[in-house]
């Protein structure tokens, strides 16, 4: 069986699977129930400073998009940090940290932003023995109106003070926990970085509105007719996220600084998606939520097998495996040409691909042969822009094709197999050396459309 242990900037954990700090980790019941069922490591749910409990909404603080098959494909809340007592927290910390001494147990924290907060509790949190700390700078609902969480997150500069003063104030490592809800994700990981921080975790969840009841134009979910904006997460936030992993990994400044990925992960295969982008693990909320602690047992063999099958020993071997095929737009190669194929056997003439085509793409989809329905695609006029095999409802029954070197584009009529990026492109007033003749449109537009 392959090794999935872990050491996450210095941090030991038997599986990558961490849960995230929400729900699933907010107390030790949910804790103990976790590690039993076999996840590798907790962030427990975030703590704030000693005080008056948080107060939570007793109505609706979750909402939800789902699928036609009722499946929960995003997920959204205006949960608070945590609304239990902080020493209760703590001593739970510390037996749970004693009783599962092989298992990851991060603690999340947000207090305000003053240095002398910040250095009361992670006094107090240093004494649990907890592994380390997580920095809530995340959290784009309710705490942030009071200058925490997101507020803080969206400044690269209080990012970086407050990560310096975590370092200077404690022995723990440090991870600090990002918000989506910023322009450009390389700034605070770049700030995090600066203040020391030990590995960035991300993401933390997405401003959203669920949506609107049509009956009564009332926001929901709603607390006594009144919503707030909340956070989403759940399967639909995952590309957003890859993005943003991928973008801290492979960014010179921030390349090589450990990664905790975060967001829409329900399966091993979610997971070796965010590896390969340079996550060395990973946290989960909602999948736990929505299907409960047991999902780990699939993730947990379902990674094992994959690594067994592919000859892979650790995951070092797939942490940032595809980072070097993420680039910039002009690096792409422009010469690179696919055209999709219709597998008759397997379409069953619905005829949504043609509509696609036909009103949104490049009327290049038939519709009749011999006085028959019959979809084919005519590769005079395809781009290979993929949409057919987007909306088509059979699976592979529209592949894309890429065209061999030395093969004629019908579009174009040029001959396929060269390597021009916008970078060399003729039709490029910047390109330094520009390479082969400049491309007029004419030839492949002029052409009247396929009826
Ligand atoms: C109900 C709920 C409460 C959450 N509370 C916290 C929290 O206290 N601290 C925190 O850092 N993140 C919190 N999160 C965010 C999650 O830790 C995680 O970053 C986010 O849900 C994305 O992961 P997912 O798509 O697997 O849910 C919460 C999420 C949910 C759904
Ligand atoms: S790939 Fe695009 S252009 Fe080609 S047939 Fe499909 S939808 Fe039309
Ligand atoms: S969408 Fe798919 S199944 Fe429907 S007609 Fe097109 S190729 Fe056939």
């Amino acid at each position: 069986m392959a090794d999935l242990s872990v050491n996450f900037c210095g941090i030991k954990a038997p599986n990558p699977f961490w849960l995230a700090s929400a729900p699933p980790t907010d107390k030790a019941y949910n804790v103990v129930r976790a590690f039993k069922a076999g996840w590798g490591g907790v962030v427990w749910k975030t703590l704030g400073e000693e005080g008056l409990p948080v107060v939570n909404v007793s109505g609706p603080r979750y909402g939800a998009i789902h699928s036609q098959d009722r499946r929960v494909f995003g997920f959204n809340n205006i949960e608070l940090i945590t609304d239990r007592p902080l020493q209760v927290n703590l001593d739970e910390i510390k037996q749970v940290k004693r009783d599962w001494p092989d298992r990851a147990l991060v603690v999340s924290l947000m207090v305000p932003c003053e240095e002398e907060s910040w250095k009361k509790i992670l006094r107090r949190v240093e004494e649990t023995e907890a592994d380390g700390i997580e920095l809530n700078f995340g959290c784009p609902h309710g705490m942030s109106e009071r200058g925490m969480g997101s507020a803080v997150g969206q400044v690269p500069e209080y990012v970086e003070m407050v990560t310096r003063w975590c370092k200077q104030h404690s022995r723990m490592p440090v991870i600090v926990k990002l918000t989506p809800n910023i322009s450009d994700i390389r700034r605070p990981a770049e700030a995090a970085k600066r203040g020391g921080a030990d590995a960035v975790s991300l993401i933390n969840t997405i401003n959203s509105v669920m949506g609107v009841n049509l009956d009564t134009l009332e926001p929901w979910p709603a607390t006594d007719g009144h919503t707030t904006h909340g956070g989403m997460c759940g399967p639909a936030v995952k590309p957003i996220a890859l993005n943003m992993v991928s973008e801290i990994a492979r960014s010179p400044a921030t390349a090589g600084i450990p990664i905790s990925g975060i967001g829409g992960i329900e399966t091993w295969k979610d997971a070796v998606e965010y590896f390969a982008l340079g996550a060395s693990t990973v946290q989960v909320c909602t999948a736990a939520m929505v299907y409960g602690f047991k999902i780990v047992e699939d993730m947990i063999t379902g990674l094992s097998d994959y690594m067994d099958e592919k000859g892979i020993r650790s995951l070092d071997e797939i942490v940032g495996r595809a980072v070097p095929r993420m680039t910039d737009w002009q690096h792409l190669n422009l010469d690179y040409v696919v055209k999709a194929e219709i597998d008759q056997d397997l379409c069953i003439q619905c005829g949504r691909c043609h509509i696609a085509c036909e009103d949104t793409s490049h009327q290049a989809i038939m519709t009749e042969k011999d006085g028959a329905r019959h979809f084919e695609v005519m590769e005079e006029e395809c781009v290979g822009c993929n949409l057919c095999a987007v909306v088509c409802p059979v699976d592979s029954c529209i592949t894309m094709r890429p065209l061999a070197p030395g093969e004629v584009d019908k579009r174009t009529g040029r001959v396929v197999g060269g390597h021009r990026t916008w970078m060399e492109h003729p039709n490029n007033p910047m390109a330094k050396n520009p390479r082969g003749p400049v491309e007029y449109p004419e030839a492949a537009v002029a052409r009247e459309p396929a009826e």
